[in-house]
């Protein structure tokens, strides 16, 4: 029956990373009780471009999943929803016969800047704003289907379905056509504010509405585990399936931060600040990203930073020496002493400032040739205080979101943090006294993976909803509160960050 609590054991969640596949086993209560990664190959046929191929994603996807059902030892029947979070942004173009007609082109592909100014240009930033809430930016769906027009015109007439990545596998799980309102958010096409495909939005830009899956909420379920599928990943055929949700929204309900007040931070390759909303919000630059969060009547917005761990990934590289060579003989994480050696740095690193656009950047400056900047060295600094500086930055740049959040408005009130960069201690607590919020670490260090799950298990009838899910699964460690001591000096530092970018736009 709809909405009745039924007590099934497990569900199975699926993310199709950047990177890989990660699939996990969760129980009813929200614990992840076993996880199979399994990676997969990014082409850059041209600089600034990324491709994968959809084939290589289903490959990974059944033998993550079917590796984690042998391992666990449980009873593939006792398996009662599956649920799959994805990268965002990626166009899976199939033809009549539901055949991938190219490799995806992935959230990270700059090639489509050209598109971006056109639509900018010719719907205008108003339109934009009122129609799909959001800029044009590369990264997203719509600017690559005009890519592949004007520059693939024979793919292009071949084309009858356009897919996002997890969407992809859910067709071929299901046999299903889906995608959910998170997802779909993040295509240019979608209206965030009314949840449902922008038709004034595809006629501007002459995408056919019929190429378009039907959308759902994310803890919906969209089908059943098809006997093919079965025979390829160990599920058993008639598992219902959830539509699933995109990675930042998956791994929002992994960490609890499904209401106002909440915020998800999370420092891993790129860096995110992501912010639930009861009715959406959409700041006047549209720096922000404006998104429906995979519950119902939800929605969120997001700051995406590029370099945020990879900022301090290039140190370590680059510049890490010694404490590489010490954690190889210690058996000891790298950045564990890298942390140590920032430590010796006093807060605001005495003027020494980093601006960690590496590879560009997305908020809120959306620019793609921006550099990084070490600025205000002088014959007193010292290797801590460039690691420090790194790691500040890091943060300085997160703190623009959660500014543009506070001018809009939008309670903050508590921070979880996620990703590799919330295994320090050193840049939890930076995050609590730069922010000026209390900061804690999520438990579960597979977030997107666990919300997939989550939605698989609402979608199999263990919750009565995904809120209700979300709180019984969340977990988190150490309480960091923002030190007043730290205050002044981090109030200097982020005074100069700010004044840096525009100072030093024209010369990027
Ligand atoms: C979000 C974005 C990335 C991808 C990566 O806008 O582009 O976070 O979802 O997985």
């Amino acid at each position: 029956m709809v909405g009745e609590k039924r007590e099934v054991p497990y569900a199975v969640g699926l993310d199709l990373g950047t990177t890989g596949a990660r699939a996990g086993l969760v129980d009813v209560s929200g614990t992840v009780l076993n996880t199979v990664a399994v990676p997969y190959e990014t082409a850059t046929p041209y600089p600034g471009w990324a491709e994968q191929d959809p084939e290589s994603w289903w490959n990974a996807s059944t033998r993550a999943i079917s590796q984690l059902i042998a391992s666990s030892g449980v009873e593939a029947g006792s398996i009662s929803g599956v649920g799959l979070s994805g990268q965002m942004h990626g166009s899976v173009f199939l033809d009549a016969e539901r055949s991938v007609i190219r490799p995806c082109i992935i959230w990270c592909d700059q090639r489509a800047a050209p598109q971006c100014r056109w639509i900018t240009d010719s719907v205008g930033t108003e339109h934009l704003g009122e129609w799909v809430s959001n800029r044009a930016l590369a990264g997203f769906t719509a600017p690559k289907v005009l890519w592949l027009r004007e520059n693939e015109p024979d793919k292009y007439a071949r084309v009858r379905t356009l897919l996002l990545p997890k969407d992809y596998l859910n067709l071929r799980i299901t046999g299903n056509l889906s995608t959910d309102t998170s997802d779909a958010s993040g295509t240019l096409l979608f209206d965030v504010r009314r949840r449902s495909w922008s038709e004034p939005m595809l006629e501007a830009l002459r995408i056919p509405r019929d190429w378009l899956p039907p959308v759902h909420e994310s803890s919906d379920v969209i089908g059943e585990v098809t006997a093919e599928a079965a025979e390829a990943t160990g599920l058993p055929a008639g598992t219902p399936v959830a539509a699933g949700g995109a990675d930042n929204a998956c791994g929002a309900l992994g960490m609890g931060v499904i209401t106002p007040g909440d915020v998800a931070v999370s420092i891993g390759s790129s860096g995110t600040v992501l912010a639930p909303v009861e009715t959406p919000a959409v700041d006047r630059e549209m720096a922000l990203h404006s998104f429906c969060h995979a519950l119902p009547d939800t929605w969120y917005v997001m700051g995406v930073m590029l370099s945020a761990g990879l900022s301090l990934r290039w140190f370590r590289d680059q510049l890490g020496e010694p404490e590489r060579t010490d954690a190889l003989r210690r058996g000891e994480d790298p950045y564990r002493l890298l942390d140590e050696t920032a430590a010796e740095a006093p807060p605001g690193c005495e003027g020494l400032v980093f601006l960690p656009y590496l590879n560009g950047e997305r908020t809120p400056h959306a620019d793609p040739n921006a550099r990084g900047v070490l600025f205000g060295l002088d014959l007193t600094k010292t290797r801590a205080h460039v690691v420090r500086s790194v790691m500040e930055g890091v943060v300085f740049g997160l703190n623009d979101s959660v500014e543009i959040m506070r001018r809009l408005d939008i309670p903050l009130e508590r921070v979880v943090a996620a990703g590799g960069g919330s295994r320090s201690a050193l840049w939890l607590q930076m995050q609590a006294d730069i922010f000026g919020l209390p900061v804690r670490a999520t438990g579960e260090g597979n977030a997107a993976m666990l919300g997939a799950a989550l939605l698989g298990a609402t979608a199999g009838g263990a919750f009565s909803d995904i809120g209700e899910a979300c709180r019984a699964a969340s977990s988190y460690g150490k309480l960091f509160r923002p030190n007043t001591a730290n205050e002044a000096a981090y109030h200097e530092a982020y005074g100069l960050f700010v004044s840096l970018y525009p100072a030093l736009k024209g010369l990027f």
